[in-house]
């Protein structure tokens, strides 16, 4: 097999990202964030007074931008026009509105094929909510990751405390239902597991036994 493509999708705050970073640190496969894409996206729209809902202009603006995930000694970042907007990207006013960006036509056609471009021979992992079945129709791995609302929240409430941030157990579930709900009734390229994925419920693993998991479809498609 020449060059690896590894597409994992999921609801939101499944544990994607820590997951798809690990997988592509083992297999020396670039990663990327498409999740931190449409964040970015989101965050210039907000600070540039642009409607969230104004589809047309969203998709001017995104066409304006230079996105780029630049690997530093820190991590993936994000430059948004140069600009590192990593942690901006995270806060709450960007995470309760990402999906409102995210479900316009001109706006998905763009990044996905900004998306597509990020492909080389290095080979990928990238993580989002149509990977397998808009991205990377064929990528060679396809996994779908699950688990309950409840041990999502639980999970990042955990991480917001780790980190010294406000963080509030019920309002957590309570953006997590309404970002999935958004996402997976939105008429264009809805959050929905591709036909060939390989469903992985994390709801009682460890991150190192979803990366085993997932190393393990790998190999058997070797
Ligand atoms: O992965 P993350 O939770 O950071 O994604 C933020 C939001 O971006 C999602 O809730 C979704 O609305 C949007 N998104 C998307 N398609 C992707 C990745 C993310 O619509 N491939």
């Amino acid at each position: 097999m020449d060059t690896m493509t590894i597409a994992i999708d999921g609801p939101a705050a499944a544990g994607k990202s820590t997951v798809a970073k690990r997988v592509a640190e083992k297999l020396s496969l670039i990663y990327v964030d498409t999740g931190a894409m449409y964040r970015a996206l989101t965050w210039k729209a907000l600070n540039n007074g642009v409607s969230l809902e104004d589809e047309y202009a969203l998709a001017h603006l995104l066409r304006d931008t230079d996105l780029q995930l630049v690997q530093r000694e820190n991590g993936q970042r994000v430059l948004l026009d140069g600009e590192d907007v990593s942690d901006d990207i995270r806060t709450s006013d960007v995470t309760n509105q990402v999906s409102i960006a995210s479900k316009h036509k001109d706006v998905r056609e763009e990044m996905v094929s900004r998306q597509q471009e990020l492909v080389n021979q290095q080979g990928v992992v990238m993580d989002g909510r149509d990977i397998g079945t808009h991205v990377l129709p064929n990528a060679d791995v396809k996994i779908f990751m699950i688990a309950s609302v409840d041990e999502r929240a639980e999970r990042r409430h955990k991480e917001n405390q780790s980190k010294g941030y406000d963080s509030n157990l019920e309002d957590l579930k309570e953006e997590i239902r309404r970002r999935d709900e958004i996402d997976s009734n939105r008429e264009v390229a809805p959050l929905v597991k591709a036909d060939d994925a390989v469903i992985v419920d994390t709801t009682s693993l460890t991150i190192e036994e979803v990366v085993a998991q997932i190393i393990k479809v790998v190999n058997e498609k070797k």
